[in-house]
This record gives structure tokens, sequence and C-alpha cells, in this order.
């Protein structure tokens, strides 16, 4: 189903490159262009999940997240654009009316908090009871997985590596390392299995911004073998997982002074935003990558912008300190 605006830009960053470079080349792939309030790396996920949910009848979506999570918000969208019902399953106390939250209220989504220890322990029978709920009343609910990470979200981003290739071949890149936030791992799976069909010699490396490499490499195999199900004999075996798990800091939606500092000077430097959860956090790691001389292979490194922009609001202060002086300690 087409629900984003694409193909997205991929942009040169001179004066990134200049400060932050260490000899290679930065762009960005701008898939926080992909609508406005659709911005992100979920839409191209959703339109998958909400192509095969029209097919099957589905007229209510239900998902889940943390209270700000951009895939909820994206989910509500998707929902009112199409005249569906939507609830969120949402991780944390009271939301307050900020940010995404705002916007879910906006989009007319039915909320429910749960509380952090409940939700981790029994996520799934929440969200089937939600789903019988919806039975009940006569609706065709379709449960979508935490990011909309799973084997058919992740083709979202099997074509968005398809549409990578033609951008790098536009802007004469020949060899590229690919960089993305990872959190629930559909976008890092895609682009995985992505790059090694279309493009074999360019490596994948997420950053995490939560869990360990460990927990990444057996969530992006799950979500690629389980694509490869639903189409096979397109994907082969052969690719490499590349995680990061340097650069989570203190957890999951917390950041360091270095990460809003980043933020705020890409943002002056670039006149491009970044959130703290996501894709501030993998960016920075990205930058500290480079300062010790990783991926010493290539000359162009290409970062995917995968949106976040709701999620600056709830960090106002931070980021705001963070403007007001020079970024004197980043290298
Ligand atoms: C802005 C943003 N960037 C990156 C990610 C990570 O993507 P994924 O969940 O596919 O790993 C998310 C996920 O929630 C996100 O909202």
């Amino acid at each position: 189903m087409s629900l984003a605006r694409l193909p997205t830009p991929l942009e040169f960053l001179p004066r990134a490159t200049a400060a932050w470079g260490c000899g290679k080349r930065l762009w960005i792939k701008r898939d926080d262009l992909t609508g406005s309030t659709l911005t992100g790396n979920k839409v191209r996920k959703l339109e998958f999940i909400a192509g095969f949910a029209k097919a099957q009848g589905v007229d209510t979506l239900i998902t889940c997240g943390g209270l700000q999570s951009n895939h909820a918000r994206a989910t509500a969208n998707v929902c009112a654009k199409l005249g569906w019902h939507c609830e969120l399953v949402l991780r944390g106390r009271h939301p307050l009316s900020e940010g995404n939250t705002l916007l879910d209220q906006l989009f007319g989504a039915e909320v429910t908090a749960v509380e952090p220890r409940r939700y981790s322990e029994h996520l799934d029978s929440i969200l089937e009871e939600r789903a019988e709920h919806h039975r009940s009343l006569g609706r065709q609910p379709l449960i979508i997985p935490t990011g909309g990470s799973n084997g058919l979200g992740i083709w979202g981003y099997v074509s968005g590596a398809e549409e990578l290739v033609a951008d790098m071949a536009s802007a004469d890149i020949s060899l590229a390392t690919i960089v993305t936030a990872t959190g629930s791992g559909g976008t890092q799976a895609g682009l995985t299995l992505g790059m090694a069909l279309f493009k074999p010699d360019c490596a994948v490396w997420g950053i995490a911004v939560c869990d360990d490499a460990q927990y990444f490499q057996t969530k992006v195999s799950q979500d690629i073998a389980e694509a490869q199900e639903i189409w096979p004999g397109l994907g082969s075996d052969d690719f490499t997982i590349n995680t990061s798990d340097a650069h989570v800091g203190p957890g999951y939606g917390r950041a360091t002074t270095p990460v809003y500092e980043r933020i705020a000077a890409l943002a002056s430097l670039e006149g491009i935003v970044l959130d703290p959860v996501y894709t501030g956090k993998a960016f920075h790691g990205l930058c500290e990558e480079l300062a010790r001389g990783a991926y010493s292979e290539v000359n162009d490194i290409i970062f995917v912008h995968t949106g976040g922009i709701y999620g600056i609001f709830p960090h106002g202060q931070q980021l705001a300190a963070a403007a007001s002086q020079p970024a004197s300690t980043l290298n």
C-alpha cells in the first residue's frame, strides 16, 4: 500500500563531513521525509503490513511500544488515513499530551497505558485480550508487533535498500557502509537482507539504542528467516549482521550530554534534526566509531535518518541547554 513519500533524498553533509568524517564522506538518507506526521522508518514497514491487513479484511490495528513510540504514532496516523480503528498499548503510566502521544490523541487512537512491569511480563496476553475485545465488537483486528518488525514489515527496508542502491548510483558512490539506529531490529534486518540482494559488497551496521549485539543477532536473523518464508526463493543466506552495542549509554530512551550536544551541533551545521532516543544516539555513535578509525574499508558512509522528530519535545530542556553552548567536547 502506498503511504510514504518516496523516494526520499540522499544528501551529502559537507560541514559534518569536515567536522567528524575523519577522511570519509558523510551522507544522509532522509527517511525523516517519508511524511510530515508519518515521518520516519515505520511507514515503510506499514506499507507492507497495512497492505496485508487490507487484503485480509482487517479494520483495526493494534500495536504497542513505549509512551513516545514513533511506530505507534505512525500506526495511529495510518489508521486515521484509512478510516480504521486503532488501539495502542503503551508502556508507562499516564501519557502526557506531548510529542508523539499528542499526535496519537489527535488521530483518535484508543490508548491503553500499561504499568511497565506488567507490560514486560504480560504484553502478549494484553494484546490478545484487546484483540478479543475488538472482535466482540464485530471488528477485524490485526496485532502488529513492536516497531512493526516482523517478516512482513522488514520488506519495507528491503525495498528501501533497493532505493538506496539507486541513490548511490545517481550520486556516483560505488561502495559505502550503511549505518542505522536499531531498536526492534526490523530496519536493520530489511537493510541487511536488501543490501545482500542488491549490493552485497556494502556492509550494514546497526547502532543499538537498547539491548546488546547478541539480541540483534537473534532478532534480525529471525525477521529475515520469516521474510524469506513469505517470499521463498528471494533472498540469500549470504549476509552478515553487524551491530555495535557500545553506544546504548544509560539505556533505552535516555541520552547523555554528548548526544544532546551532537544533535544540537548537527542541527546548526546542516539544518537536520535528530532525536535523542534513536537517530541522535546512533549518529553520535557513528561519529565516535569514525573517531576510533572504524569502517576503514570505505570512503563513504550513509547514515539512514529514520525520523523521530516528535521525540525531541519530551527532551526540550536538555536540548535547549546543549544548543546554548558550543559543543567543544565533540570529536
Ligand atoms: C526514529 C526511529 N529510528 C529508528 C528506530 C529503530 O528501528 P527498528 O525498530 O526497526 O530497529 C525506531 C524504532 O522505533 C525509530 O522510531
